[in-house]
């Protein structure tokens, strides 16, 4: 059985004073112990949120890592060691807003996946196509060549450390939601995929679906068979609404 995992991803939102607001809330949930839950705050924030949530079970994690794993030369960069220094235990790589707005390519998103890894962070590795590439028929294509360059760089054995997250570009922030069916059967083409290539590490690894969850619609997305959890945007920085799509994953 595969333990249900619920990632907040607060993008680039937030000043100290609204992550102690946020740090506050989150300390109140009652969370479910069948689900893993990790926020993912600006760097900036990340030794703060650390502090703040000492003592309950949310691990915190970071939007992206540079892709040389050690410190060094290279300005306006977060080394993957010097997160997991700062308290992180997972990293979030490939996210598409990188992907598309900051032209983060296939390679790159690899080898920050490995740089993560070989620091002792968990990546999780977003995938997901646009709205012109589904109207096209291309997701499958899309999310399997982005999955594929993992693979072909480091083994898809690196995927028993990992997560993936199946993001729709066309779901993320705009309030449009893949439909439960829409998404397991990408999610399905995922996991098929990686059993392709080992049974074991496709059976055990958790792929969370990400695009305009909330509360709403936690529950109906988390009841397929292939869908592990979720990786929340917008609705993460409620701690309430964030709690209730966490205990929707617990049930
Ligand atoms: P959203 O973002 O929940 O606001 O759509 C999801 C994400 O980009 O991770």
């Amino acid at each position: 059985m595969r333990r249900p995992m619920v990632a907040g991803n607060w993008k680039m939102h937030g000043t100290r004073a609204s992550v102690a607001e946020l740090i506050k809330g989150l300390r109140q949930l009652a969370l479910s112990t069948g689900v893993d839950v990790a926020v993912f705050p600006p760097c900036l924030y990340v030794s703060q949120v650390v502090e703040g949530l000492a003592g309950k079970s949310m691990v915190v994690g970071a939007q992206n890592c540079a892709y040389e794993p050690l410190q060094g030369a290279l300005t306006g960069e977060v080394a993957a060691s010097q997160l997991h220094d700062a308290g992180c235990k997972m990293v979030l790589v490939g996210h598409s807003e990188r992907r598309l707005l900051l032209s983060e390519s296939d390679e790159a998103v690899a080898r920050k996946f490995a740089a993560a890894q070989s620091c002792g962070l968990t990546p999780i590795l977003c995938v997901g196509e646009t709205r012109e590439q589904r109207e096209a028929g291309k997701t499958l294509e899309v999310v399997s060549r982005q999955l594929d360059s993992v693979i072909e760089s480091l083994g898809v054995g690196v995927f028993a450390q990992a997560v993936i997250a199946y993001e729709p570009v066309w779901a993320i922030g705009t309030g449009l939601t893949a439909t439960p069916d829409e998404a397991q059967s990408v999610h399905a083409a995922i996991r098929a995929q990686l059993a392709a290539e080992n049974a074991e590490v496709a059976r055990g690894v958790r792929i969370l679906y990400g695009g305009s969850v909330k509360a709403a619609n936690a529950a109906e997305l988390f009841g397929m068979p292939d869908i592990d959890g979720g990786l929340v945007g917008g609705a993460s920085l409620n701690a309430d609404e964030f709690g209730a799509i966490c205990r929707a994953a617990g049930n």
